[in-house]
């Protein structure tokens, strides 16, 4: 496998030549990320030329609407789903939220869904909520002390009549990457369909959505080198036995049903530019471009990003996890989680800690980033939470210097 060329990597950010972002390390990340030029560039265009009611004769509507055909196109490509498997929404929580509504008339009084504690709330407050419907929800609970999802925890807690089990594929505090192939093997196996929030893994290199077998798999495109939308896939099965949320001569069409505000039709258009940026990746770091499949490609680009964030990650927790003056969130063990680093300082304030890595040009930052559960099911303390590093593939080694640099002004 090659070695990601983080010079032309970072030639595809604008932010790496903003003079005002000069010498500032991102550690915000699992925030959001840095755009890519590709969806700068696009969203530019479309907002300065074609910033129209998509699809009609002119040929500025059916440059509109042609951008975002090739949203769904192109993405479908990567991600291994079907064209009308991938929804566009304003975020992953409005998502979910849609999502419990088209479900719930799948279900009877009494039918139950398994839901973890180690979620942000955007993959729980929906599901749990179904409550009041008549559903029987069940949590599926972290380790106290690790944070840690077991499947043999969650194979006690089916029954006859589970019909969903939601979960991370990587929760944004613990970080630990959850085997989403197995928890779809096993709630197929009990009839349920598989929902995984893939918001902080996808920044990590696009899943292959078909090999991972979730029904429903949702992540956040503006985490993801992206505009401010949510991605989600629903097999379209699934979709055809769902709810219809749009409008009622909407039912039956896979782009309405599950999008009742219809999000920026731009910001869609834009987003074909993550699939041009990973072109681009993959034509800079491989040459067998034209003969290889965009799904092909995706896990090629992803074992690459996951190979420089991994190398970088062993270098921060080894570092990090050692120290007795913290608590370390999840595992220390790089290569079984994603590079979104959560530590409760046990000596000092929070707000002094993310001051003195402001004086060292780092972002980072603390609170609960809503993953009230999984900090309450650690017993971790809500106010202040934890402080949290973040790093996608972009990331230098020299950045995770400046950053170990200013940890330690703040920690020692
Ligand atoms: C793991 C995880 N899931 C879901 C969300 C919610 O995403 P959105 O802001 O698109 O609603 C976030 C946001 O931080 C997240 O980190």
């Amino acid at each position: 496998m090659p070695t990601l060329d983080l010079d032309f990597i970072r030639s595809q950010f604008p932010a790496f030549s903003e003079p005002s972002l000069e010498g500032w390390c991102h550690f915000e990340n699992a925030g959001g990320s840095y755009p890519c030029k590709q969806v700068v560039d696009r969203l530019h265009h479309l907002y300065s030329s074609a910033k129209i009611q998509p699809y009609g004769l002119s040929p500025i509507q059916a440059e509109a609407g042609a951008a975002m055909d090739e949203a769904y196109e192109r993405l479908a490509a990567y991600l291994n789903v079907g064209v009308d498997e991938v929804h566009f929404g304003p975020s992953t929580s409005q998502n979910t939220y849609v999502l419990a509504h088209a479900l719930s008339g799948m279900w009877d009084d009494g039918d139950e869904i398994i839901v973890s504690n180690q979620d942000h709330e955007a993959n729980a407050g929906a599901w749990r909520r179904m409550a009041n419907m008549g559903i029987v929800v069940k949590e599926w609970q972290v380790d106290p002390e690790t944070g840690h999802l077991d499947l043999a925890v969650l194979q006690g807690l089916i029954t006859d009549k589970t019909r969903m089990i939601a979960f991370p594929h990587a929760s944004n505090v613990v970080a630990e990457t959850n085997p989403v192939a197995e928890i779809a093997k096993i709630a197929h196996a009990a009839g349920a369909i598989c929902v995984a929030d893939g918001v902080a893994q996808a920044p990590h290199g696009l899943p292959d959505v078909k090999a991972l077998g979730a029904d429903i798999y949702l992540f956040s495109l503006y985490k993801t080198w992206g505009p401010h939308l949510g991605l989600m896939t629903v097999k379209r099965e699934l979709l055809d036995k769902m709810t219809n949320q749009s409008h009622y001569f909407n039912d039956g069409k896979p782009r309405s049903m599950l999008t009742p505000a219809g999000p920026d039709h731009a910001q869609i258009g834009a987003a074909a530019g993550i699939a041009e940026y990973m072109d681009a990746v993959y034509a800079h770091h491989f040459d067998d471009f034209d003969t290889t499949e965009p799904a092909e490609r995706g896990r090629r680009i992803h074992d690459l990003f996951e190979a420089h964030e991994t190398k970088l990650l062993t270098k921060l927790l080894n570092w990090l996890a050692p120290r007795d003056d913290i608590r370390m969130v999840g595992t220390s063990d790089p290569e079984l989680r994603a590079p979104t680093v959560s530590f409760v300082p046990l000596k000092k304030k929070h707000a002094d800690i993310l001051d003195t890595l402001i004086t060292h040009k780092v972002i980072g930052k603390s609170g609960d980033f809503y993953g009230v559960r999984p900090l309450e099911g650690m017993n971790i303390p809500l106010n202040p939470g934890v402080v949290r590093v973040s790093f996608v593939h972009y990331t230098t080694e020299a950045e995770i210097d400046q950053l170990i640099g200013g940890l330690k002004a703040a920690l020692d």
